[in-house]
């Protein structure tokens, strides 16, 4: 096994080769410009790190993890025009440097491109990556609409958040580690462990982002702080806000969220006092350490040598605890 910086250098340096400079440049250049916008690189780490991790040579595992890195690129772009985002890694998002019909447009050629990859693998890997990929975005779609119907709602449960996030963000990370383990074709049992891991993961990681959102640093985080406040998502942190206000509070919160103020700076503000006076905040911190460890729980049943479970949760940590 390498160490995770050295599978993110060899994904990058893959990725680089994987050169979209052409015409029609006003459909390839977003593209180009996208993926080159770095980002933490962490679901095709995860690919190449599953591969190893079942015996497999993780090069063998680099056009799996391209594509599932150009479908998450795609689905962001995509999800800043939804969450009319002016900022992705600290740059202008797609539809702000050239426009939404562009944004639209090289979303979806990335989506074929991604499908496009898995014509690299044989016969049956191909066709168990396909089905894999197929099941995931669907869900992904699924996931998004009901981050977007939940705008509008005022009466969202947990649950229902929990739901949301396991599909918009969660199981394309534990599809990335799957597909790792079907490049490496081991058993439907090792598949199906690593894929709930990487999914309790993606749930932990989803909660943070949500943290991140309100509470990140605007000079490291890359995207608007407050974004998610802005657009009234009903994230972790405002459900449990509401859970844990009195009746007056409840009612002002649940005010702010119905609306969208001119003054964003004001509400940004209000609305993250709630969040830390009533605990939620750190709730959510919990909640985030939380779905960590079922993760790592869930690896004792991996048929797999104790470092490499190390590893795992070296990786599981530093997601825990990252600003960006
Ligand atoms: C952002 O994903 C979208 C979410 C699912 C929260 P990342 O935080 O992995 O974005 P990059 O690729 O590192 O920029
Ligand atoms: C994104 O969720 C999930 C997908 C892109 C599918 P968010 O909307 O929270 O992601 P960010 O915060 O914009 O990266
Ligand atoms: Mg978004
Ligand atoms: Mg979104
Ligand atoms: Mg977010």
């Amino acid at each position: 096994m390498l160490t995770i910086e050295k599978y993110q250098k060899e994904f990058v340096t893959y990725l680089e080769s994987y050169s979209v400079s052409k015409e029609p440049y006003n459909l390839y250049n977003p593209i180009q410009y996208i993926l080159s916008l770095g980002g933490k690189r962490l679901r095709p780490v995860l690919t190449l790190m599953a591969a190893e991790i079942f015996n497999c040579d993780y090069k063998k595992a680099l056009d799996a993890a391209l594509s599932i890195e150009v479908f998450h690129n795609f689905s962001l772009v995509h999800d800043d025009i939804m969450d009319d985002a002016p900022l992705r890694r600290g740059k202008q998002t797609v539809h702000e440097k050239w426009d939404v019909n562009t944004g639209i447009l090289s979303g979806d050629a990335m989506l074929i491109m991604a499908y496009q990859l898995f014509e690299n693998y044989d016969t049956s890997t191909f066709q168990a990556l396909a089905k894999l990929f197929s099941k995931t975005a669907l869900e992904v779609c699924e996931g998004q609409q009901y981050d977007v119907d939940f705008e509008t709602r005022n009466d969202v449960t947990i649950l229902e958040y929990l739901k949301m996030i396991e599909y918009k963000t969660a199981v394309l990370v534990g599809a990335a580690m799957k597909m790792g383990a079907i490049v490496a074709n081991t058993s439907q049992e090792d598949q199906n462990n690593i894929y709930a891991f990487g999914k309790n993961l993606g749930i932990a990681f989803q909660l943070q982002d949500d943290y991140l959102d309100a509470f990140g640093d605007p000079k490291t985080f890359g995207k608007q702080v407050g974004g998610d406040i802005i657009e009234n998502k009903k994230t972790y942190l405002y459900l449990k806000a509401l859970e844990f206000s009195n009746e007056t509070d409840k009612l002002e919160l649940s005010q702010l969220f119905n609306s969208n103020p001119e003054d964003v700076a004001t509400k940004i503000n209000v609305v993250k006092q709630f969040f830390e006076s009533t605990g939620s905040a750190d709730a959510t911190k919990q909640a985030i350490q939380e779905y960590t460890n079922k993760a790592f729980l869930g690896l004792e049943s991996l048929n797999i040598s104790e470092d490499k479970k190390e590893l795992l949760k070296t990786f599981g940590n530093s997601l825990m605890n990252r600003t960006v």
